[in-house]
């Protein structure tokens, strides 16, 4: 019965880390492994689901039988994303996003000069929360890595970002969250507490999430 959960569905996901360019052969970045949204991308395509793959950097390969977008940057996922947003019933966003990017990338390798230097940092956008704003039919779903308050802070980022779901994994527990092939996760909707899951391969947390979104999403004709 699993297999046939999200036929006719379309579905985007978004993974891996973003790279905030500091020059030609500097960047920012953070320890997603890709691991959760390639999981959730393969489930949703044994689940009958048309499936975007919008993909920072990632350390595992794509699943096969997936649209696979490559980008970099924050601001690369943020017009990836909102681009396709509009023929998509699912969008799932799985990816670590830079919170801030250097303020200019320089166009040459930095040079070694002063003892100290700083790199100025501004905030990138907020797509979770665009997606919010701008959704009329699309099933949304955020992820929180947190490492304190997880329950208060994922049920406000909820609802400050209006989404349907969020799946926060305490990221201070070993086996979950960032490169790990186990997750230990929660999910919330506007209301509170839907699931409490064990630590499961990020495939099983995938399968149970998706399982979990077929059951709220508006009849199919
Ligand atoms: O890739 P893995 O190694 O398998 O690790 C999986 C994971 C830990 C990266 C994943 O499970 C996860 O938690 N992803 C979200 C990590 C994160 O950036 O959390 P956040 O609390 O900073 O962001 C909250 C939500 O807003 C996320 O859905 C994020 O995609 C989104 N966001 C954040 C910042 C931003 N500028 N734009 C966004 O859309």
């Amino acid at each position: 019965a699993e297999e046939g959960l999200l036929r006719g569905r379309r579905l985007l996901v978004t993974a891996g880390g973003t790279v905030e360019r500091i020059d030609p052969v500097r960047y920012l970045t953070n320890d997603s492994s890709g691991k959760m949204g390639y999981a959730i991308a393969e489930e949703a395509r044994r689940m009958g689901a048309r499936v975007t793959l919008v993909t920072g950097r990632a350390s595992v390969p794509a699943p096969a039988g997936v649209e696979v977008v490559r980008v970099e940057s924050a601001l690369d996922m943020r017009e990836a994303v909102l681009s396709r947003m509009e023929q998509q019933d699912i969008i799932i966003k799985a990816a670590a996003v830079a919170d801030y990017r250097p303020a200019e990338a320089a166009q040459q390798k930095i040079k070694k000069k002063s003892d100290e230097m700083t790199l100025q940092l501004v905030k990138n956008p907020d797509i979770l929360a665009e997606l919010g704003e701008r959704k009329t039919t699309q099933f949304i779903v955020g992820f929180a890595a947190e490492t304190q308050n997880v329950e208060a802070y994922a049920i406000e980022k909820l609802k400050r970002k209006r989404s349907d779901l969020l799946v926060a994994n305490d990221v201070t527990v070993e086996g979950a969250g960032f490169g790990t092939d186990t997750n230990l996760v929660r999910i919330y909707d506007a209301a509170g507490l839907v699931e409490a899951l064990p630590m499961l391969s990020k495939q099983d947390v995938a399968a149970r999430l998706l399982a979990l979104i077929a059951e709220r999403l508006p009849k199919g004709e």
